[in-house]
């Protein structure tokens, strides 16, 4: 196990079932949201299967892949990894349109990330220890990282990351490279429809300047096909208000108006090779 100060200081993302307690998470990631979020992925079968965890930060999910009987679960991370949130260079908000900061790229400001010390897997080394886990941690940028190194899995896990790249489709592309059996792509959708995405400016998504595009469910799925994956399995689509609202649209011939309500959700989808 590595050595960690007092468990209660790290700053914990994830809510993880240990031995000694519950981690205590962000509010979004308590242990009930989690186990709903682990249900709606619908895992299939993991026994005896490789699997990757992109994005792992504590590391909940690559846990319960190992705990649902892979064979192997491999986390890859790389700026959650490499900041201490609390350091206040890192805070996020950015709530003046105005500010310097609102069109910057934030995982290129200096003075935040630190990727030899690593002080945001300090949570994932944790609870790796404790659990007496056999998953294998990996840093690294997905988008520029050497894909023919880490190789292929048979079930890739995508999980609140493709609405953090700025360049969402070289993405996809590249997860489907890797990915032998399924891609299990979990994402910030947009309620409408047609095909296409919002772009985020700034930091007005949940005041948080690491988010680019949000894709339509039809995006999604069109841009799942042409990076080259052979089926794509919706597993949650927008609520079903906001397909009755689509309805209702196309009889009143306003393909543009706006629902009426909220008009985000959070969409799974299964990507086949
Ligand atoms: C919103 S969090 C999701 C964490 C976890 N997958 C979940 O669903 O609870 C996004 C994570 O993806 C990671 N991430 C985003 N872009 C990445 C990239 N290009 N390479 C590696 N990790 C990335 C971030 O560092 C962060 O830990």
């Amino acid at each position: 196990m590595s050595p960690v100060e007092d468990v209660t200081e790290i700053p914990w993302y994830h809510s993880i079932d240990l031995p000694g307690g519950t981690t205590k998470g962000v509010p979004s990631k308590s242990p009930e949201i989690l186990a709903r979020d682990l249900r709606n992925l619908d895992l299939p079968d993991l026994t005896g299967k490789s699997v990757l965890d992109i994005g792992a930060w504590d590391g909940y999910f690559s846990f319960a892949c190992e705990r649902l009987g892979a064979a192997r679960v491999v986390s890859l991370d790389y700026h959650s990894w490499g900041m201490d949130r609390r350091n206040p260079m890192a805070k996020w908000t950015t709530p003046d349109a105005n500010d310097l900061h609102a069109y910057e790229d934030y995982w290129e400001r200096p003075g935040i990330f630190d990727f030899t010390g690593l002080p945001g897997r300090k949570g994932y080394d944790y609870a790796h220890g404790e659990l007496g886990s056999s998953a294998e941690p990996v840093v690294g940028d997905f988008m520029t990282m050497d894909l023919a190194a880490l190789g292929s899995f048979d079930v890739v896990l995508f999980l609140g990351v493709l609405y953090h790249l700025k360049h969402p489709l070289l993405g996809l592309e590249r997860l489907r490279s890797i990915t032998d059996e399924v891609a299990i792509i979990e994402t910030e959708g947009i309620i409408d429809t047609g095909s296409y995405a919002k772009f985020i400016a700034g930091a007005e998504l949940n005041e948080d300047p690491t988010n680019w595009w949000v894709p339509t469910e039809e995006a999604l799925v069109a841009m799942c096909r042409t990076a080259g994956f052979k089926r794509v399995d919706i597993k949650v689509g927008p609520p079903p208000a906001a397909k009755r609202w689509k309805r209702i649209r196309k009889k009143l011939r306003q393909p543009f108006a706006s629902p009426p309500s909220s008009a985000h959700y959070r969409g799974v989808v299964h990507a086949c090779s």
